[in-house]
């Protein structure tokens, strides 16, 4: 169920946006990154071949959940769908995404910038908004920014979260974090170095739990 979707992304915190060269550097990644624990992967369309990758996690890996990223328009919204995506994402804000989407009861977070873009974004039915590029407009200072207006919508900051940056995007309201190459890493990869990948999936959880608990407490 789409509810049960979003409380896991809201849960685990963060969204792996998984970009690579090929299905088996993919894999791979994949699997670096939920031997950290990490159980959700956005799939990008960059991927050359992401369908067969959002195949075989879903055939190896039935635990992760699977969205697909990058998605531009309905009909590979539809597509993506139909192969299991559990989410959409996008870097942009598309209405017939959104529409497509709802036709099958499947989260949707397009990606929208400016109060405006979100709103617009928002009232159109989007689940979350991906606030992309979040960094190169000022970071965590920006998503608060936002949150002052908007109190009322979940903002997934995406685009150049680090690990040194991913406690103050919580702080200003993220409803999670999105990922991409300080944790997709594939440098390290390159090198035969998985664990890095593995270590820092860890950390960015860490980061969540301990946010997540001080606020608790
Ligand atoms: C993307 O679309 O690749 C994401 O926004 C990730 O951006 P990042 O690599 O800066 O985290």
């Amino acid at each position: 169920r789409k509810e049960e979707v979003l409380k896991s992304l809201r849960d685990i915190g963060l969204v792996p946006v998984l970009r690579a060269e090929s299905v088996d550097k993919a894999l791979a990644l994949a699997e670096a990154i939920a031997a950290g624990g990490v159980t959700v992967l956005e799939i990008t369309m960059t991927v050359p071949g992401a369908i067969q990758v959002m195949r075989k996690l879903a055939e190896q890996r039935p635990d992760i959940l699977i969205g697909a990223g990058t998605v531009l328009d309905a009909e590979t919204a539809r597509m993506c769908i139909l192969e299991g995506a559990k989410f959409v994402v996008s870097p942009a804000l598309n209405l017939g995404t959104i529409e497509m989407c709802h036709r099958y009861s499947v989260a949707v977070l397009p990606g929208a910038l400016t109060p405006t873009e979100i709103v617009t974004a928002w009232q159109a039915g989007a689940d979350v908004v991906k606030v992309f590029p979040a960094s190169a407009m000022g970071g965590a200072k920006y998503l608060t920014a936002l949150k002052g207006p908007l109190p009322q919508v979940d903002l997934i900051p995406t685009g150049g979260v680090s690990l040194a940056t991913a406690a103050e995007f919580l702080s200003a309201g993220a409803f999670a974090l999105g990922v991409g190459s300080d944790l997709v890493d594939a440098k390290a990869m390159a090198a035969g170095k998985s664990e890095v990948v593995t270590e820092t999936a860890r950390k960015y959880l860490a980061i969540v739990k301990e946010y997540r608990t001080s606020k608790r407490a």
